[in-house]
């Protein structure tokens, strides 16, 4: 008989401990540990007697009899896999719960089957009759996908490898999947980990290709097993503010493509909805003549975005003032307000400063650094930046405004939208192009475009009285560049 052993594993991050402890040493999370079985997916028995097959040895340039790639029929949704699901590849997407993890999938799979391919949709979460419902609501019923309610991975595997290859099978979730060669409860890492692999090697031995749902924790990592991240493929995390209709699909990880491509969608009552110009959709709703927003062009993969900064410099009442970011970095925002205060001579020490990414995208890119500078400044002194100005440039720790990758992208985005200027880094005057036909505005340190915003502020405090006294800049001592 296989000998049990029990250990503690890590429910975070799968460290197995002898004895159990309230902090898992290898992820640091406290609380994580849980007593399982981890003898092992193959008994004990087999793994001793079983000796190795002998298989064949290809070459790199052998050629695959079928096309590789299985395009989805949403742009968005291939935009972010790198052109459809690859062959025997196993994807895993995360998102928190309602964020729209069935639904996009009900979608893909509903697309697909219509065209003609074997597609597979497996619940473990919801009945039939709950997909059924969705389909209908999605105006999908009629599409010829494959569905169950199953949990059990031994009976999916016989199921599925019965007839045609399946060209995709969605799993909803993962955490509710279990297997027999395992004693752990279902949704335990190890379980999980067993369920997912006993999948990826269904995939990769028949050529299907394999969509594991995964549920996200508070802290927004995947459930548990961030073990099946290394497992699989690539990972998608489906994102989006609650509040708002905007969802972003964007790899975290790809073996097939590239991993900086997001993907736009918009839910509406009858599913979600591609959103091939996202700038549009993020500009939509600008706040015109407040301070304290700048608009800033970046690139998300190789399309440019633009999206609007929204910052808050308000006096604290607080010992320690409040820094509270949403949708960037919020180290890079203390790195700013350290440039702002040594080489700008801008005091924020005694302010709260909240700066957020409007419409729930998150930036990723060092080229946002001028647009949130111009945007903090704005909000301090009060003054409202030019609404027909794009902003981008990263700025350095000795305050110098440095060029950025793509430009002419960004500008020929800028003004398709209707932008008529942009300030920019000196050094990128150079490379671009006249076709823009935006005007530019170079700016070499960022002591230049704090001047140029409290010079706007200080214009308005005049013509507006005691009213806009906090507009004046006497904030600034004088900048040393
Ligand atoms: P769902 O796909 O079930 O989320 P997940 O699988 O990630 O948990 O989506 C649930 C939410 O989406 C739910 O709050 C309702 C909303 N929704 C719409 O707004 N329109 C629709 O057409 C559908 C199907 C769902
Ligand atoms: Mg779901």
């Amino acid at each position: 008989m296989a000998k049990s052993t029990l250990s503690f594993v890590c429910q975070n991050c799968g460290a197995a401990y002898n004895r159990w402890q309230g902090k898992c040493e290898s992820c640091g999370e406290w609380n994580t540990l849980a007593e399982e079985d981890t003898s092992g997916s193959v008994p004990v028995s087999i793994r001793s007697k079983r000796k190795g097959r002998t298989f064949a040895l290809e070459s790199l340039a052998g050629r695959s009899p079928d096309a590789p790639r299985l395009s989805s029929g949403m742009t968005e949704l291939d935009r972010v896999t790198g052109g459809g699901f690859v062959r025997g590849s196993v994807l895993l997407v995360g998102g928190d719960p309602g964020i729209g993890k069935s639904t996009l999938l009900t979608q893909a799979t509903s697309l697909l089957a219509r065209a003609g391919h074997r597609v597979v949709y497996i619940s473990g979460e919801e009945a039939v009759a709950q997909v059924r419902l969705r389909a209908e609501r999605l105006g999908l019923s009629d599409a010829p996908v494959q569905l169950a309610a199953e949990t059990s991975v031994e009976d999916i595997v016989s199921t599925l490898s019965e007839g045609a290859v399946p060209r995709l099978i969605v799993i909803d979730s993962i955490q509710t999947m279990w297997t027999d060669t395992v004693e752990s409860a279902p949704g335990t890492v190890t379980q999980v980990r067993a369920s997912a692999q006993a999948l990826i090697r269904f995939a990769k031995k028949t050529g299907a290709a394999i969509i594991l749902v995964g549920h996200v924790t508070k802290d927004g990592q995947i459930a548990g097993p961030r073990v099946v991240e290394h497992m699989v493929d690539a990972v998608m995390s489906f994102e989006g503010e609650g509040s708002q209709q905007f969802r972003i699909l964007r790899a975290v990880k790809n073996r097939f493509g590239p991993t900086d491509e997001i993907g736009v969608f918009e839910m509406t009552g009858l599913g979600l909805r591609e959103v091939t110009n996202p700038s549009e959709l993020f500009l939509s709703e600008r706040d015109l003549g407040t301070p304290g927003t700048a608009v800033f062009a970046g690139i998300e993969g190789t399309r440019p975005v633009l999206v609007e900064l929204q910052a808050l410099v308000a006096p604290t009442s607080l010992g320690t003032p409040r820094r509270a970011v949403v949708g960037w970095d919020p180290s890079r925002l203390s790195m700013l307000l350290a440039v702002l205060e040594a080489h700008c001579g801008v005091k924020l020490s005694g302010h709260d400063v909240y700066l957020n990414v409007a419409g729930g995208l998150r930036i990723n890119e060092p080229a946002a650094d001028l647009a949130a500078a111009a945007a903090l400044v704005s909000s301090l002194v009060n003054a409202q930046l030019p609404t027909d100005a794009v902003y981008f440039g990263e700025i350095s720790l000795s305050g110098v405004v440095r060029p950025v990758a793509q430009t002419p992208a960004r500008l020929k985005e800028a003004a398709k939208l209707g932008f008529q200027r942009a300030v920019l880094p000196e050094s990128a005057r150079g490379e671009t192009s006249a076709d823009a036909g935006l005007s530019l505005n170079a700016v070499n340190s960022l002591t230049t475009l704090v001047a140029e915003i409290a010079a706007r502020g200080s214009r308005r405090g005049e013509s507006n009285g005691p009213a806009e006294k906090n507009a004046t800049p006497a904030r600034f001592r004088r900048g040393d560049g």
